[in-house]
């Protein structure tokens, strides 16, 4: 498998390119509309046909590159079908998977950060977008985010991966690469170490962040599919 991890350094954000060594199909997982030069660069050095890009949720913090690959690549947009997102071109749920060569990506359906949070798991890695981050997690006091919903869904569909799963953020604003699910479930701030859902839920209370600098340009940019 190809891999590589690029990084918007204005919203700190991770974008994850994967492709089959044999057919050359490639997926990006959380693209950013200012980074399509980079994206292209990789795929053309390496010769890869751009498939998919996945979209883990509908971002408030940057602007998916969504509708310009398609529009340069031909690649289809993929987002889960909670997303409230007209634009895509296939809308996943729970279980759904989408094939690139060898590759399955399977979805997680992932909500409480947002309510169309998916993770996708590939051969012993998880793409967890916004709902668990490196000792963290996503925020849960906009867009139908919920806390104990997140709490279930971190659970559920992460912790209960092999430990030595690894986990890759949608985020991290400390220059952290990548985690392993032992690690969050054993030493994760938030929720590790067995904390109880109404522990989670009043540590989330509690954060006071400040409102999202970007929400307001990118939720409705992003619902057009970032156009
Ligand atoms: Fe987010």
């Amino acid at each position: 498998m190809i891999f590589h991890q690029f990084f918007e350094k204005e919203s700190s954000t991770y974008t994850y390119l994967l492709a089959c060594e044999d057919t050359r199909e490639a997926v990006l997982i959380d693209p950013v509309v200012s980074e399509i030069e980079h994206y292209a660069q990789l795929l053309a050095v390496k010769n890869l046909t751009l498939a998919y890009s996945l979209d883990t949720h509908v971002h408030a913090d940057h602007v998916t590159a969504a509708n310009q690959l398609r529009e340069k690549f031909g690649c289809k947009t993929v987002l889960h079908r909670n997303s409230g997102v007209a634009c895509g071109d296939i809308f996943i749920t729970d279980k759904s998977a989408i094939r690139i060569g060898d590759i399955l990506v399977e979805a997680r359906y992932t909500p409480g950060h947002t309510n169309a949070c998916t993770s996708y798991v590939v051969e012993g890695m998880v793409f967890t977008g916004d709902a668990l981050l490196i000792d963290g997690c996503g925020r849960t006091d906009f867009q139908e985010g919920n806390a104990a919903t997140l709490y279930d869904s971190i659970h559920q569909q992460i912790f209960s991966l092999p430990d030595e799963t690894i986990v890759y953020p949608g985020h991290d604003y400390n220059g952290g690469l990548s985690s392993t699910v032992g690690q969050e479930r054993l030493h994760n701030a938030r929720l590790g170490n067995g904390r109880s859902k109404q522990e989670f839920i009043d540590i989330m209370q509690k954060l006071n962040l400040p409102y999202p600098k970007k929400i307001d340009i990118a939720l409705p940019a992003n619902k057009a599919c970032g156009k």
